[in-house]
């Protein structure tokens, strides 16, 4: 058989199910959109209303703690201690409202999140053996959905973001005035840090870019050395991309507490 014959042909546009088809399904498998649309909800609730709260998100002692949700701050007005050296003068809008579009393209374009939002939101298909709430499909051919093709630009772009949260969580050891310390709010730094690596690291893009288009490994050992590194990553992509998400967000939370006084960053030693 060629490849020619055993081709399958896709067809875009056609009829593929409709509000009115019933499943045969009796167990909860509504269950599964509900929670992402939940969770997700909530965080697009919490993270904008954090982004235009433009308080709260530095604190200077014991250590030095930014929220995730305002860093790099690049806005001259950010709060002294939190800049990177690199400032816009003029910008008197929040600073997280500078630097939202790249994680939030980086998780709107990401393959798992795409799967689970087309299903909660647009119901297309809200699950296995559930028909599709549309009558037609058009794919990601045309705008907006065309542009989710960005992602392996967002992908260089979160890896840009990683370094520097992982700087901060470094920097959350200094402490004000000379030495070490360790906080919880060191602590809670350094895991976001880490779960964001390894989200971004089991991303599908990035996994082709390490694996990807290579005919034989052995002649590229060290690509192989971070494919299989990577690949069990990939294989909890899902997991780590909720852990991460809901993560990021209750770093947010920890840093503002501790920045408004209602919490006291402990210290460890
Ligand atoms: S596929 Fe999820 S981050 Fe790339």
């Amino acid at each position: 058989m060629t490849a020619v014959e055993s081709s399958t042909r896709v067809v875009l546009g056609g009829t593929r199910g409709g509000p009115d088809v019933p499943t045969l399904r009796q167990d909860r498998w509504w269950l599964q959109p509900v929670v992402t649309v939940s969770v997700l909800t909530a965080f697009v609730i919490y993270s904008t209303w954090a982004a235009f709260q433009n308080k709260y998100y530095f604190v200077g002692s014991p250590v030095h703690l930014v929220s995730p949700f305002y860093s790099p701050c690049l806005a001259s007005t950010c709060v002294p201690g939190s800049k990177i050296g690199f400032a816009f003068s003029g910008w008197n809008l929040s600073p997280a409202l500078l630097i939202l579009i790249f994680p939030l393209g980086f998780r709107l374009t990401c393959y798992y999140y795409r799967r689970s939002y087309y299903r909660a939101f647009w119901w297309s298909p809200p699950s296995c053996a559930v028909a599709d709430a549309h009558a037609t499909y058009s794919g990601e051919t045309r705008f907006p959905l065309v542009m989710q093709n960005l992602h392996r630009y967002f992908f260089f772009a979160g890896l840009i973001f990683n370094s520097l949260l992982t700087y901060d969580a470094i920097d959350a050891f200094r402490q004000n005035g000379g030495g070490v310390a360790v906080t919880v709010g060191t602590l809670v730094l350094c895991v976001n840090a880490v779960l964001l690596w390894a989200y971004s690291l089991g991303c599908h893009a990035c996994r082709h870019l390490c694996g990807g288009n290579v005919r034989s490994f052995k002649a590229h050992p060290l690509r192989y050395r971070f494919w299989k590194f990577l690949t069990p990553l990939n294989a909890k992509h899902m997991n780590l991309a909720w852990a991460s998400l809901i993560f990021v967000a209750l770093t947010d939370v920890y840093v503002r507490l501790v920045a408004s006084g209602a919490l006291t960053d402990y210290k460890l030693f």
